[in-house]
């Protein structure tokens, strides 16, 4: 959820962390911190808040210094103040420290150096590592990190200055991502690879472990041992254009406008074409879709939505049972696994906790696992055994959008696979769908670009104090992931609920002043939430439908219908939704708020 950028090279750092800085923010923004290396001196500046008051208070120029650590902060330990904000230092002041993650057996840690004379500066469970690297420090820091390993639990990746080796960044990690920049004549660390990809997109993966002394030169990489190690360079294919708004007011509306290309990037080489799905670069082979006997879906937040989706595709086109469970309770909930049963772990960032750790106790308990991730190289695709990749591009906005479209028409894929492979539908009805498939990215494109009411809407009921989303089917996990979009960004209280349980409880909350949300577009449920709909009128409530192109009853149900276009309801969700991100997008931008770092949020939850 933190991120961390480190820098050794020629020129000024200064500027270049704040910049990598600002580009992961979107980990966390309630403070943030760097530390430069001047004339033998560790000078650190920390702020309270966004990265604006860390410019504010360090100046963006002005500094020679061409070694140095940045860090932004999501408070875990200890609140969001100036003194819990990284970077940390030691008692003597000489070694400076920056953490991503969290040190589990930190008090233990605390007490022992506390008992040997050590002086706590913060509440952090960071700042340990600061004291334990001093002890050891005789050694050199890259022989100091490597025997600060020894003592600590947890999961995290760090990076460490010393004023004594002024030219070297060492960093290591241990399941958070921590990645190294190759430059000319320059190196950086950096949590995610957006924050260097102005200055190079040659970056080395590091394995859990590996501990990396970086000098302008290079990197030297040794295990926890003292071992030299090697690792490969690769170049990221990506564009440093991805880190920008690109004439967008935020990130959450450019990516929201990306959505057609994000889908015709995930749909790329995945469908034939005579329509039916190949999903062999994944190494699922059909063999083995045709032996399963259950799959289990493990995801959080957005991705869980996308996964709930699916899973009724799944069941309704391959026939295979499938289970779906958020990761933070499956984890606890002694799952029962079999050879025989896929786990399919869905995380767009591959580094959310609860669902790193759901996929692990799977693999372990001997059922094959299934990332479908958006990060290459990411922690889920170490965690798997397969990994299916959306290709959405970078996503900056706290709020999913694109990635989460991307999920739905990637797990789609895979559902259509499945009942190819086992041969429960008519093969012309697949090849059908898969025609249908790849038609969307222009469904949404054509979506994107009509004339709508949803500003009109998000102005009339923008000072609304709830809303209720309802559907049934795929249409209620819709409404699960626009209830969460509206309640993220704006701070109104939603409530999304399965339409047909409306009346055994939610109904008391219905009032003139509820606008109540149905998604209710063309499928097979369709006749049964009308009458929901005319319950929901009977009580004086405002309906604002999203429905297909062309249907003529919702418009008398409805005082507002956000209309897309037809296609099969298997693959409606992802055409439903946009109204819907849309609608949260220009409430909260109505009330004035910051859709791309809503409060308390991260875009990446690396703790459980
Ligand atoms: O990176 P992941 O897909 O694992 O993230 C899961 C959730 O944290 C994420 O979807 C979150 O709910 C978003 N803020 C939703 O917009």
């Amino acid at each position: 959820m933190c991120g961390i950028v480190g820098y050794a090279g020629r020129r000024p750092g200064k500027p270049i962390i704040l910049d990598g800085l600002r580009r992961l923010e979107y980990r966390g923004y309630d403070s943030a911190g760097i530390v430069l290396i001047e004339d033998g001196v560790l000078q650190t500046t920390r702020a309270v808040g966004n990265l604006d008051a860390l410019y504010a208070a360090a100046g963006a120029n002005g500094s020679q210094a061409t070694v140095g650590l940045g860090h932004t902060r999501w408070a875990t330990h200890g609140r969001p103040n100036h003194e819990n904000a990284h970077p940390h230092d030691d008692c003597s002041g000489r070694v400076s420290i920056v953490l991503n993650g969290i040190v589990e057996n930190y008090k233990e840690l605390r007490a022992e150096l506390g008992a040997r004379g050590h002086v706590f500066k913060s509440e952090t469970d960071a700042e340990v590592v600061a004291h334990l690297i001093e002890e050891h420090i005789g050694d050199g820091l890259t022989a100091a990190v490597r025997a600060t390993l020894a003592s600590l639990d947890g999961h995290y990746a760090f990076c460490a200055l010393s004023a004594d080796e002024p030219g070297i960044v060492v960093g290591t990690r241990d399941e958070c991502p921590l990645v190294v920049g190759v430059g000319e004549g320059e190196m950086f660390f950096a949590s995610a690879i957006p924050a260097f990809l102005t200055h190079t997109s040659t970056i080395i993966a590091l394995e859990d472990g590996d501990v990396v002394t970086l000098r302008a030169e290079g990197a030297q990489i040794c295990d926890v041992a003292g071992q030299p190690l090697v690792r490969e360079q690769t170049v990221v294919p990506w564009d440093d254009d991805a880190a920008e708004k690109g004439g967008y007011e935020t990130f959450m509306l450019k990516e929201i406008h990306e959505q057609p290309a994000a889908l015709r990037d995930t749909l790329a080489g995945r469908l034939r074409e005579d329509g039916v799905v190949d999903l062999s670069e994944v190494g699922l082979d059909d063999e083995m879709l045709r032996r399963l006997r259950r799959i289990f879906i493990v995801a959080c937040g957005t991705s869980y939505h996308a996964g709930l989706i699916v899973s009724y595709a799944i069941e309704q086109l391959a026939r295979v049972p499938v289970q779906i469970d958020v990761a933070s309770e499956f984890r606890y909930r002694e799952p029962v696994f079999g050879a025989d049963t896929l786990v399919i772990g869905i995380t767009q960032s591959g580094e959310t906790a609860d669902t790193l750790a759901a996929m692990r106790l799977a693999r372990a308990a001997g059922s094959p696992v299934l990332a479908v991730t958006n990060l290459m190289g990411s922690q889920a695709t170490r965690e798997a055994d397969y990994v299916l990749y959306t290709r959405a591009g970078l996503e900056i906005g706290v709020a999913a959008t694109k990635t989460h479209t991307a999920q739905v028409a990637a797990l789609l894929l895979l559902a259509l696979r499945l009942a190819w492979a086992r041969g429960v539908m008519p093969e012309a009805e697949l090849k059908r769908l898969g025609h249908e498939l790849r038609a969307v990215p222009e469904q949404v494109e054509q979506l994107l670009a009509r004339p709508s009411a949803i500003e009109e809407i998000a102005r009339r009921y923008h000072d609304e104090r709830f809303f209720l989303y309802l559907g049934r089917g795929m249409g209620f996990a819709v409404c699960l992931e626009g209830a969460l979009k509206l309640k993220e960004i704006s701070y109104i209280p939603t409530e999304a609920y399965a339409a047909g349980e409306m009346k055994h409880g939610p109904i008391a909350l219905l009032d003139k002043e509820s606008p109540v949300v149905v998604v209710a577009d063309d499928s097979p449920v369709f006749p049964k939430l009308v009458s929901n709909i005319e319950e929901v009128r009977a009580r004086g409530a405002d309906v604002i439908a999203v429905a297909t192109d062309g249907n003529e009853a919702i418009g008398e149900l409805s005082r507002d219908v956000l209309w897309v276009p037809k296609c099969d309801h298997h693959l409606a969700p992802i055409l439903t939704v946009i109204p819907l991100q849309l609608l949260a997008y220009h409430i909260a931008g109505m009330k004035g708020l910051n859709v791309d770092q809503p409060r308390n949020l991260a875009k990446t939850v690396t703790v459980e």
